[in-house]
């Protein structure tokens, strides 16, 4: 470890943020009663231009009426680059309950940006009094938002967690698909007659994975667009669990047990992480750094890693 020591992420359970469009509030009971950590009300992509105010009034009672429970409730507001960013923001801080934890902002492309948003919500929380302090979450989906991914998770300490935007990302980068996430057809190795695929979100979420664990920030997987396709929903989630990230979106009802149970550590993996710091334990008793645990070596860096498995289950568990 540097000197500096790695600050811990926000203890608090992200497996799945279910999204829902501020226009359609039918749904919010429902997103209510389901099973998601994170509730993101959406007034950006999934609302139409007519629709933006209608949803932010929507959103601003649905905030203070619906009950929550003990989800992490945030409202993700228009970009920056659009005329309805400021707006979402004097509404939903001037006129929401405290029930509001969180905004997540779209598109973010620089520290500068999540710099406006912090200086327009200290103002505003100063201004009505408000006792709990907004957090944010980021979405990193443009170029510009990759190459300063670490700036960004440095910017401000409301950052609590940051996703990858697969759909936007991919329209910014140029790259050749209509896919949200997932395997796509035409990024794969040839080798002696036979197709090998490859996974193009890897380097883009191992490049947030690290800009969030330098800086205490959640790393979140986006959107999964096919939603009848279960394995390939899974497939691309234990992906992300491998890399790092916390918890993956869900934007239809029947992704969130997918999820849950992709970033859930398994009761094996739990307790195969338990008999390991039990081994170390008794490695240290008798003055050794390393051991052998089912054939294989452990020793002082597998305490560490173990412990990963076993604080993530207690915190989902608590
Ligand atoms: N949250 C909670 N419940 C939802 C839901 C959501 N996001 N989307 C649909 N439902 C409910 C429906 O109301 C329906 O309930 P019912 O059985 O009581 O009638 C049930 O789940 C099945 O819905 P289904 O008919 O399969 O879907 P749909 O055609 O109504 O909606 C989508 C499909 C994709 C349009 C919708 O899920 C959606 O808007 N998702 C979020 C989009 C979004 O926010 N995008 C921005 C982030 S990428
Ligand atoms: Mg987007």
């Amino acid at each position: 470890m540097s000197f500096r020591i790695q600050p811990a992420a926000p203890a608090r359970p992200n497996r799945c943020q279910l999204f829902g469009p501020g226009s359609r509030p039918a749904i919010f009971e429902k997103m209510a009663a389901s099973d998601a950590d994170v509730i993101n009300l959406d007034l950006e992509d999934s609302v139409a231009p007519s629709d933006k105010d209608s949803a932010r009034a929507n959103v601003i009672e649905a905030i203070g009426n619906v009950d929550w429970g003990k989800k992490t409730l945030s409202v993700r507001i228009n970009g920056l680059d659009s005329p309805y960013w400021y707006r979402d923001i004097v509404d939903l801080l001037e006129q929401s309950s405290e029930r509001l934890d969180q905004i997540m902002i779209p598109k973010v492309g620089s520290a500068a940006d999540v710099y406006a948003v912090d200086a327009l919500v200290t103002s505003i929380e100063a201004a009505k009094g408000r006792s709990k302090k907004i957090a944010f979450e980021v979405i990193i989906e443009s170029a510009a938002g990759i190459s300063h991914v670490e700036e960004i998770a440095a910017s401000s300490p409301r950052l609590e967690a940051m996703s990858l935007g697969a759909a936007d990302f991919a329209a910014s980068m140029g790259m050749q698909t209509t896919g949200i996430g997932g395997t796509q057809a035409n990024y794969y190795m040839h080798h002696e007659g036979a197709n090998y695929w490859s996974d193009p979100w890897h380097w883009a979420q191992s490049a947030i994975v690290a800009a969030c664990r330098t800086h205490g920030v959640l790393p979140v997987d986006g959107p999964f667009g096919d939603f009848s396709d279960d394995e390939g929903f899974r497939a691309q989630a234990r992906r992300s669990a491998t890399l790092g990230m916390v918890g993956k979106w869900a934007i239809h009802p029947k992704q969130i047990a997918l999820s849950n149970e992709v970033f859930t550590p398994s009761e094996e993996a739990v307790s195969e992480a338990r008999e390991i710091l039990a081994a170390m334990e008794e490695a240290k008793a008798k003055g050794e750094g390393a051991t052998v645990y089912k054939g294989r070596l452990v020793d002082i860096a597998s305490i560490k890693q173990a412990e990963v498995i076993v604080r993530q289950s207690e915190m989902i568990a608590g």
